[in-house]
């Protein structure tokens, strides 16, 4: 549990990690090559662990110098994820179109993750499907088996970012040109494709809605000696998000501010002032901030659902009626009833929350039921009268490197107990 202290104003300069969801869909293209990669700024969090232990549960050699990480894969023998760290982590589904393109098998078990509502896998399943692969069930367990991946057209019905990737690692060593038509436009799409390239893959229009992989074979795949990953812009949001709820100052280095603009753009209609330049970004508040009429969450370029709890968080802070839709996720609300605790006021109607700002929350004992969830009560907390128990602290280490580290040099008053 975090325990926090409100009322501080949170000012300074910190380093944003590198993404978590770049870094995952990056360690398990390294099992397609069976060679040795080194990635750079990958974030110290649990699912990151992981996924570390995943591949080397596969037979992947794993070397962890602070966040640079070697993946030799030339040993990997084994194409079965095994079942209670699959249970760890959803994004492990990822490793299905990197194990298949590999070895033409792979057996996992059905995804665990966060909870917030029903995550099928539907849509990495039509895909591969087109691509020739074969499903079966049993026991609780997946099993896909191909003679050999071809490549294929597909459209997929929603554009999905998991399937998009485990798409583009599904067709590095297909038979063929594989295209994925609405496709997730993710910056983290465009980061596995880079990565993928340097490997010896041939992949072209991620960023766009319709990526075109020609399929190459393994012999002409290399090793990646230093890949650096892109910086969280998840991250990079909450802290801009706690430091305007406490109407402080900060500046955040590491930064690409092309990846944080969708959410930049409402933290101004807020009324935060924000400047850009050179990698970082600078936000304060010299004013009262105004209320959200409409907040959506859509895939990029869209705002990201990812900041939907710490926006709500802040809105519950601002004087005025805020509107935000949650579209991506169905039962993505569940820290609106924790912040409830605190004294905000918001109803929630379907997928919208309807968020009347109060003057002050209040110091409460919450628990975080999700990883961005424990983003937003953190925040929360920092404007609240009195003392906030967080408990959850497991979620926000899925995601967050030295969350206790980093705000404490901001000035907050946060300790993390046990
Ligand atoms: C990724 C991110 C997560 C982010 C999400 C949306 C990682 C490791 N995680 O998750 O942080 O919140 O994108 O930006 O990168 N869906 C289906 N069928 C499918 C796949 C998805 O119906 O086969 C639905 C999901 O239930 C959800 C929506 O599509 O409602 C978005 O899911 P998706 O884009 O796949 O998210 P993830 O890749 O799981």
């Amino acid at each position: 549990m975090y325990i926090i202290q409100g009322g501080e104003t949170l000012s300074g300069k910190i380093k944003v990690q590198g993404s978590k969801n770049s870094s995952l869909p990056i360690l398990a293209a390294t099992v397609i090559n069976g060679k040795k990669n080194i990635i750079c700024d990958v974030p110290l969090i649990k699912d990151i662990e992981v996924m570390c232990k995943i591949l080397s549960n596969l037979g992947a050699t794993i070397v962890k110098r602070g966040n640079v990480i070697e993946v030799d894969s030339e040993k990997v023998n084994s194409f079965e994820v095994p079942e209670q760290l699959m249970r760890e982590m959803r994004s492990s589904i990822i490793l299905m179109g990197a194990l298949l393109g590999r070895f033409g098998r792979a057996k996992v078990s059905y995804p665990g993750g966060c909870e917030i509502g029903p995550r099928p896998i539907d849509l990495h399943l039509k895909g591969l499907s087109l691509m020739g692969v074969d499903f079966s069930e049993g026991h609780g367990f997946l099993n896909a088996k191909t003679d050999g991946l071809k490549g294929a057209d597909i459209h997929l019905d929603f554009p999905s970012v998991g399937a998009t990737e485990n798409l583009m690692l599904a067709g590095v060593l297909a038979h063929g040109t594989t295209i994925v038509r609405n496709a997730a436009k993710e910056p983290e799409i465009v980061d596995l494709q880079n990565f993928l390239n340097r490997m010896g893959a041939n992949i072209k229009g991620a960023g766009t809605d319709t990526i075109k992989i020609e399929g190459v074979k393994i012999h002409d795949l290399r090793a990646v000696n230093d890949y650096t990953v892109i910086p969280d812009r998840i991250v990079a949001g909450t802290y801009l998000v706690a430091a305007a709820i406490t109407r402080g100052h900060i500046i955040l280095t590491n930064v690409i501010t092309e990846h944080l603009e969708p959410i930049l753009a409402k933290l101004r209609e807020t009324g935060c002032v924000i400047n850009s330049r050179n990698g970082q970004v600078e936000l304060y508040v010299d004013k009262p901030m105004v209320s959200l009429e409409s907040l959506r969450t859509l895939p990029y370029p869209g705002f990201p659902t990812d900041m939907q709890a710490p926006m709500m968080a802040l809105l519950a802070t601002v004087e005025g009626t805020s509107i935000l839709t949650e579209t991506i996720f169905e039962n993505r609300f569940k820290h609106a009833q924790e912040l409830r605790r605190m004294g905000a006021n918001i109803t929630i109607n379907g997928n919208t929350a309807i968020i009347k700002g109060v003057k002050k929350l209040t110091g409460a004992i919450v628990e975080a039921k999700d990883l961005r969830a424990g983003a937003a009560l953190i925040v929360a907390a920092f404007a609240a009268e009195g003392e906030t128990v967080v408990e959850g602290a497991c979620h926000v280490e899925r995601g967050y490197e030295d969350i206790v580290g980093k705000l404490k040099a901001l000035g907050a008053k946060i300790v993390k107990k046990h």
